[in-house]
Order: C-alpha cells, then sequence, then structure tokens
C-alpha cells in the first residue's frame, strides 16, 4: 500500500525511538523506501545499526559524511521524499521546528521539505501540556503539519498522562489513508476563484476590497492534494499556489473574472467560487490620471455580471457548484436566499459578526447550507483547515 513511497523517518532524543524501529520495519514492509534521519541525541536512545538494519538504508545524522567531505544534501533530501515523518518529535525538536532553528541534519531537512510533514511527539505530560509546547504545536499545526496527538498512559517517568507517542500502527493506518486519499478526487476538474478584483478609476486608482485569496488559495491545495485538476483564477493576490496540479490564471477586474471562468466552466466538475467580485464597476474608465479639482468628485458605478449566478443557470445536473456569502446582518436568511437564486449545491457562510473570520485573517469560521436544507456548522480554524472541511463537503455531497 506503500509501494515506492518515499518516506523520510525523522528521531529524535526520547524514550519513545524504540518505537521508530517498528514503524521503519512497517514501512518497508509496506513497500516504502525509508531514508532515517538522527538526531545525535536520539542516538542515547536507539542505535543507527537499527535503523540503518530495519530501514535498508545507511542512517543520516551529520551534515558531512565522515571525514569524505561528500554531504548530506538536506535540499535534496526534503525535495525527493513524498512525506517526512519525524517520529518521536522531542519538546525540544519542536521547539526548534516551530521556530526555525536549524542545528542539525533533521532540521535542515524539515525546512527544505516542500512534502507533507508528519509529527509524532513524545514527551513527558507537564512537558506536552506547558504553554510552550502547545504554542509550538499550533505553530506547526498552522504550517500545515500534521499532529498526530500523543495518548494518555504510563510515562517513562513513571507518571500517569498524555505524551506517550502514538503506536507505529496508528501511524501507517493513517500514513496509509494519506496516501490514498491523494488519489480520492483522480480525474475530476475543479475550478476556483479566490481574491479580491480591482476595478479600475483610472491608471493608479481602482475600486477594490481587503479580500486576501487566502481562503480561495487554500482550497485549491485541498483539492489538488486529493488528485484533482484546479483552475485557479484569482484577482490581485499575494497568495502562491505550491501544488504542481494548480493551473493558476491570474486577472484583474470582475469583467476578466467573468471570461476566465466561463471559458473553463463546461469542462468542470466542480466550482467552487471564493472570490470578493466586484459588485459594481466604474461606468467610465479614465485614460489618463484624474486630477484634483473642486470640493468633490462624483463617480458613477455600473453594476457588474454575478459570475456565481451566470454558473447557476448553465450547470448541469452533474455539476457541483459552491459559493460563499459574507454577511453582517441576517446571516442565515441571507445565505439560503443566495443559495437558491444562484443554484447552488450548498453555500459556505462566514458572518463578520464572528471574531477571526473573514477578510485578512488566517483562520475562518463557517457555515454550510446545503440546498436540502442540511447545515453543519464549524468552529473557528485555521483557513487551510476550514478548506479541508469544505471539500469534505463536497465529496460527500458527490457520493450523494
Ligand atoms: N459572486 C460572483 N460574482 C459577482 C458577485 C459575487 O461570482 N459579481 C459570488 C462570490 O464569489 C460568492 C457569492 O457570489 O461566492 C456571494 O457573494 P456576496 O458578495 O456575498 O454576495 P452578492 O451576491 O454579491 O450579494 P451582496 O453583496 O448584496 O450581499
Amino acid at each position: 500500500m506503500l509501494e515506492g513511497k518515499k518516506i523520510i523517518l525523522g528521531i529524535s532524543g526520547s524514550i519513545a525511538a524504540y518505537k521508530s524501529a517498528a514503524l521503519a520495519r512497517l514501512f518497508v514492509k509496506a513497500g516504502a523506501e525509508v531514508k532515517v534521519i538522527m538526531t545525535s541525541s536520539s542516538q542515547d536512545f536507539i542505535t543507527p545499526i537499527t535503523m540503518a538494519t530495519l530501514s535498508r538504508n545507511p542512517v543520516l545524522i551529520d551534515f558531512v559524511k565522515g571525514n569524505s567531505g561528500e554531504w548530506n544534501n538536506h535540499v535534496e533530501l526534503g525535495l525527493l521524499a513524498d512525506i517526512m515523518i519525524i517520529a518521536p518529535a522531542s519538546a525540544n525538536t519542536l521547539a526548534k521546528m516551530a521556530h526555525g532553528i536549524c542545528d542539525n541534519l533533521l532540521l535542515a531537512t524539515y525546512l527544505s521539505a516542500r512534502c507533507p510533514v508528519f509529527v509524532a511527539p513524545a514527551m513527558d505530560l507537564d512537558m506536552f501540556a506547558h504553554p510552550a509546547t502547545q504554542n509550538n504545536l499550533k505553530l506547526l499545526s498552522s504550517f500545515g503539519n500534521t499532529i498526530f496527538e500523543p495518548n494518555a498512559g504510563e510515562l517513562a517517568s513513571g507518571l500517569e498522562g498524555k505524551g506517550r507517542m502514538v503506536e507505529p500502527e496508528e501511524i501507517l493506518e493513517f500514513i496509509s489513508n494519506h496516501f490514498s486519499d491523494q488519489q480520492i478526487l483522480k480525474g475530476k476538474k475543479v475550478l476556483i476563484t479566490a481574491g479580491p478584483t480591482y476595478e479600475h478609476i483610472d491608471p493608479v486608482r481602482f475600486v477594490g476590497n481587503h479580500s486576501t485569496g487566502k481562503m480561495g488559495f487554500a482550497i485549491a491545495e485541498v483539492f489538488a492534494s486529493k488528485g484533482a485538476q484546479v483552475i485557479l483564477v484569482t484577482g490581485p493576490s499575494n497568495q502562491k499556489a505550491k501544488h504542481g496540479n494548480i493551473t493558476r490564471i491570474d486577472v484583474t477586474s470582475a469583467a476578466e473574472m467573468y471570461d476566465a471562468t466561463l471559458k473553463h466552466f463546461p469542462k468542470t466538475n466542480i466550482a467552487v467560487m471564493s472570490a470578493a467580485v466586484a459588485d459594481y464597476t466604474p461606468e467610465k474608465v479614465s485614460i489618463s490620471k484624474i486630477k484634483k479639482s473642486g470640493d468633490e468628485l462624483q463617480l458613477k458605478l455600473k453594476k457588474t455580471r454575478d459570475i456565481l449566478k451566470e454558473l447557476g443557470k448553465i450547470k448541469t445536473k452533474k455539476q457541483i457548484l459552491v459559493g460563499f456569502a459574507l454577511e453582517t446582518d441576517n446571516e442565515e436568511a441571507n445565505a439560503i436566499k443566495k443559495l437558491n437564486e444562484k443554484n447552488l449545491d450548498f453555500i459556505v457562510l462566514n458572518s463578520l459578526k464572528n471574531k477571526g473570520a473573514g477578510f485578512g485573517f488566517d483562520t475562518n469560521q463557517i457555515q454550510v447550507i446545503h440546498k436540502g436544507g442540511e447545515k453543519v456548522n464549524y468552529g473557528l480554524k485555521p483557513k487551510h483547515e476550514v478548506a479541508k472541511d469544505i471539500v469534505d463537503q463536497i465529496i460527500k455531497t458527490l457520493h450523494a
């Protein structure tokens, strides 16, 4: 089930390092190619010989191989891996990962890795519960790393509590699911809009909004990580599309977004319109800069075309269409109105009344309202977690 997958297994200094031996064996038995990187303190708990034998590869510890002058290229390692897992991750290694400290090969590889990273903490209960550790874990999670919550039980100190590294079998199951999940939307074509639109007034000014594009880009990444081919039509945004399955199309105005989106919609299986499209645009765009004159300037705006509404009109029964509603008042009623008027499968409601939700924040709090009336409420979460929830709802709708 892990046939041909390249896994980097990082081991830091914790008594739980004995479990890494079983983990390496399970990965190898499942067909993976395993490269182990050990910190120097992990060698107090398990020997490189054990890990090299079980992983069937030499263990990497230092930047330089002996006195040969040949070095272990952490950038190459980080680029080649399909996943990296740090198990056990000690409090010290977690802290360094969270803050970009790079004083060993394991940390340099972590910082260079472009692949998904999984972290299995192991430590004593008070170290785990300490706000410093908890904050570090939150940081790692905000980077998109997956944390395996430790189990509760008897610890090496003799104390009872949370801090035991998850069992190798649990990790194997999770990682196997991760790889099968990568194929779950293979063959699906997804169209996403993201970011703001800028409506030009003259060559130097525009009417715009505070959308950053974070939500739309996060949704694109989740779809791509599940094997879908994504077309991301984005207004001006500093966000970067990382996954190779994402084709980014940059537009500026609502009219350009309309054209690009309508062009790609017929070949799309799933469309998610998360852009904050301007509802009005200047009737006339001045070719030269408007000079200051008089106490007032009247700008006449005309309505833009509603992209989502247009898609709702032409959508076939096989296509899934999802929209967003950003509301300040009568949130649910307004969202349901948009859901019906725009012929959506479901709508994602953000209320600006919720603290930490909406433009510019790294977090969001949503409610999903399906056309059949089902409502799903979520708590405040990082946007990449919210993106996973939205994609899960779409997968559910696909299979309904
Ligand atoms: N939308 C769109 N094209 C537009 C305006 C909005 O595709 N010209 C989409 C957004 O991407 C979002 C949904 O419509 O998915 C709802 O956007 P929102 O601004 O909340 O609603 P509007 O329909 O514009 O209504 P209002 O601004 O009056 O709330």
